[in-house]
């Protein structure tokens, strides 16, 4: 992969209308309960990024047919037969959610596989989901206590349903889990503790059949025989937010973004940035496939520093280097707390934040999970490091454009995880 970098300026305004690439959490998920279910699931709007392009890849390696025709995929279920034990590593990239989503399925439905990725994502611990899965009867071989990549699991032939607490509000080690209670042959697995994280898992599996009951304080899923179904994925409200984000800062600004995912517990970007002063609507919503979309328009409008609560942190996990961000700009102080999970992403994002955002003059101070920005500091330019993570790179050239001064912006492929040709669809709104 090349190292390309940006110089860039500070821009007049966005204007315009423009579509982002489809939801990768939905992705992800879609395409691994398709690989469980006894017919065919058909998916639109998949994006051609490179962490769906990596859950595509191992699904192959474990013998589920993929086939992709521009933006549709067919993903052959396996039915009740188990996943071919691969001849290779799966390699999952720089993709977490590949890899946990992934263990929990292989857990109860594979034979002994490696599962590799690259630097960024032999940093991510994986003990978080292959504790429960050892449980449930699954063991595993990694690096180290916080169980690092390379993983290696060795699916019983009968997984055992547990009763887990989880202790960390994380949708990734859910969906694991209930990809896991899903092939549990007898019993219910049954989640309680931090449930509240996104909840794409929860609205896709009944959707296909599956046996999933959500209450205030659990969520129960037993062994089910699931049907393969057509869906089309919204864009992804993590990425329109960057454009939002954009609008937000520069004077004079009026975007819209189509039919984006509007899933209540992925939209706390957009409710902090009301919460700012901010002008986001959202219009012609609609709901399918048990997702909520819309249009969001953005405006230009002055910000107000606010404080963010640990238990919103969840809905906008992915979005809070935006916050700090848009805080730099905002009149008076803005204080994040509970942002621990933010240090264990692509990158430390508070780590990498801080560095970049202060390089540009901000005034950022992190102690023990609570980060406070002052506002009314407008940035100027700088070196940017995103530390190879995609949504550093795409914050920053964000905060290039609203800066004053040049900025440049160190190997931004790193946003083909999420969202290819990012830098161009930003081209086209500005002004
Ligand atoms: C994701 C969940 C979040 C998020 C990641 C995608 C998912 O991670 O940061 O980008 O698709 O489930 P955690 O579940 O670890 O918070």
């Amino acid at each position: 992969m090349s190292n390309r970098q940006i110089t860039a300026h500070r821009g007049q305004r966005l204007a315009g209308r423009l579509s982002v690439p489809g939801d990768k959490s939905i992705a992800h998920r879609a395409l691994i309960l398709g690989s469980l279910a006894r017919e065919t699931t058909f998916v639109r709007n998949v994006p051609d990024s490179a962490d769906i392009t990596a859950t595509l890849r191992c699904l192959n390696q474990l013998g589920v047919h993929c086939e992709r025709v521009d933006d549709a995929v067919s993903v052959a279920g396996l039915d009740g037969r188990r996943y071919k034990q691969p001849g290779e590593p799966l390699d999952c990239g720089g993709s977490a959610t590949t890899m946990r989503l992934l263990l929990g399925a292989i857990a109860g439905r594979g034979a002994k596989t490696t599962l590799i990725g690259n630097e960024s994502l032999c940093r991510r611990p994986m003990a978080r989901v292959l504790e429960p899965l050892r449980l449930m009867g699954a063991e595993s071989e990694a690096v180290g206590p916080e169980a690092f990549p390379p993983i290696t699991i060795f699916p019983p032939e009968r997984l055992t349903s547990i009763t887990y607490d989880l202790p960390v509000a994380s949708a990734q080690v859910k969906t694991a889990l209930l990809l896991a209670g899903l092939s549990a042959p007898q019993g219910r697995t049954i989640l309680t503790g931090l449930l509240q994280s996104r909840d794409h898992s929860e609205r896709i599996i009944p959707r296909m059949g599956g046996s999933l009951v959500v209450t205030p304080e659990s969520i129960v899923v037993e062994h089910s025989r699931l049907n393969g179904i057509a869906l089309t994925i919204p864009g992804d409200i993590s990425t329109a937010a960057f454009f939002a984000a954009g609008a937000a800062l520069l004077p004079d600004s009026d975007i819209t973004v189509r039919s984006v995912g509007t899933n209540h517990t992925r939209a706390g970007f957009f409710e902090a940035l009301s919460w700012m002063g901010g002008n986001a609507t959202i219009a012609d919503a609609r709901d399918t496939d048990r997702e909520p979309f819309g249009d969001i328009a953005v405006k230009y409008a002055p910000l107000h520093g606010i404080v963010i609560h640990a238990d919103a942190i969840p809905f906008l996990v992915d979005e809070v280097p935006l916050i700090m961000l848009l805080a730099c700009f905002a009149q008076g102080d803005t204080v994040l707390h509970g942002t621990h999970e933010l240090r264990v992403k692509e990158s430390d994002r508070i780590a990498c934040a801080v560095e970049g955002l202060t390089a540009m003059g901000a005034e950022i101070l992190v102690a023990e999970g609570q980060v406070t920005i002052r506002g009314g500091r407008p940035l100027h330019g700088a070196s940017l490091n995103p530390w190879g993570d995609h949504r550093m790179s795409m914050m920053f050239t964000i905060a290039a454009h609203a800066a004053t001064g040049e900025s440049s912006i160190l190997d931004v492929e790193c946003e083909d995880k999420s969202c290819p040709r990012f830098y161009d669809l930003f081209q086209q709104l500005l002004q």
